[in-house]
């Protein structure tokens, strides 16, 4: 597909959160209806834009939960300032009884959408579809399509496996799904294998092809660690919805991760032109609950929520965020909803730090305390990763009271 990029519309990009249904497929991770609905509670309070909330046909609890879902989350705003709740989406392949299942879940939401999908590669089709032909699942696609509409007016479709579908055939099952009546089409790059400037120009070509009525989505996982670069590349295109979920949790190597897609559209809105409407502090609160409900520990430095997300070891860096925290620093961990900036005090510290976190702990040493304090600290430094409130109180008697 040629590429040709498309410029920035200003609407905000639609946030449309899997945390639910595919984080949830994530190895090891099995959320009950009680726990499905914190999430999505919080999901409604971020002001994500569409909650998927399970695949009703794969057990009883994923169908109770979306439907449980749909009937509180879906019935009211919960985010500040939201005049509508978010969408309730559940996901059925292309048969008749899972987009019955997904149907009867979403019902109760005041706007249900019925996701619909099937395998379009070549290797899917041989392998999940008994070697159908293309024109058997523009077929099949062409059916589900036309059978989730009779449930609801809002109805997406993904071809699974696009990134590895044949361009020719993607185009074709694009424009038959349109005609069938699908209003949105996400392009699964379901096996993390796009590269940014391909899957740009790709979503360019379909965003151009389906026109201004059918919004444009991606759904990115990131096996190359590229779920994040392929959907901002994906929106500079013209997408007009990105599928996230919390945490970057999923399959594999998870998914697009919903706090570094909103942090990177909030902070380079300069060049993206566009935001997304979630309501950023309301990230850490979410992240802190996935983490904990799903047993995933967020690692250490994930951009965004990590623990050292917003924090600073060595002496320069320190000095430079204690006179002006935008020197290493380019968000505020307040407006992810997260503790401000820490100082880690650790080997690579330097005096600076260490007098100011001193005085912020209430003391008032002599120059000649503080620098045989400083002394002994760089020592103790050099044993241990990180140096607590508690060592420097300890550190700081032995100091005052040994003279
Ligand atoms: O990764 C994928 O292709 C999916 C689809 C069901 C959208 O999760
Ligand atoms: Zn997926």
């Amino acid at each position: 597909m040629s590429e040709q990029t498309t410029h920035a519309t200003g609407a905000p990009v639609r946030i449309f959160d899997t945390t639910l249904r595919d984080g949830e497929q994530a190895p090891g991770i099995s959320l009950d209806v009680k726990e499905k609905l914190e999430i999505a509670e919080q999901l409604g309070r971020l002001g994500v834009d569409i909650i998927e909330g399970g695949f009703p046909i794969t057990s009883q609890g994923d169908f109770d939960a979306v439907k449980a879902i749909a009937e509180t989350v879906g019935a009211q705003p919960l985010a500040q300032g939201a005049d509508q709740p978010p969408v309730i989406a559940a996901l059925a392949r292309c048969h008749p009884d899972d987009i019955k299942r997904a149907a009867d879940a979403v019902g109760p939401a005041q706007h249900g959408r019925i996701h619909v999908f099937l395998s379009t590669s070549e290797i899917h089709r041989h392998v999940l579809h008994h070697g159908a032909s293309e024109d058997e699942i523009v077929a099949q696609a062409v059916e589900g399509i036309q059978r989730a509409r009779e449930f609801t007016d809002d109805v997406e479709f993904s071809p699974q496996d696009a990134t590895r579908t044949d361009d020719e055939f993607l185009k074709r099952i694009v424009d038959a799904a349109v005609e069938a009546g699908a209003t949105t089409v996400n392009i699964p790059d379901t096996v993390g294998y796009a590269i940014p400037h391909d899957f740009g120009a790709t979503i360019g070509d379909i965003v151009r092809r389906v026109g201004p009525e059918v919004a444009v989505s991606v759904h990115c996982h990131n096996d190359l660690g590229l779920a994040v670069a392929n959907s901002i590349e994906a929106v500079r295109h013209g997408a007009t919805q990105v599928e996230v979920a919390v945490n970057g949790i999923g399959e594999r190597a998870g998914n697009c991760s919903l706090e570094e897609v909103v942090m990177a559209l909030a902070t380079r809105e300069d060049v993206l032109g566009r935001r997304s409407r979630v309501r950023t502090r309301e990230i850490g609160r979410a992240s802190r609950l996935v983490s904990t409900l799903t047993g995933y520990p967020v690692q250490f430095n994930k951009a965004v929520v990590g623990k050292n997300a917003f924090a600073h070891e060595s002496g320069i860096h320190q000095h430079g965020v204690l006179q002006d925290r935008l020197t290493y620093e380019i968000m505020s961990a307040e407006d992810v909803g997260l503790e401000g900036r820490q100082i880690v005090l650790g080997k690579h510290s330097g005096r600076h730090a260490f007098s100011a976190q001193l005085e912020e702990m209430g003391y008032d040493l002599t120059a000649e305390e503080t620098k045989r304090a400083f002394e002994r600290f760089k020592e103790l430094a050099d044993k241990k990763v990180e140096v607590t409130d508690a060592d420097l109180e300890a550190l700081v008697a032995d100091e005052v009271f040994a003279y």
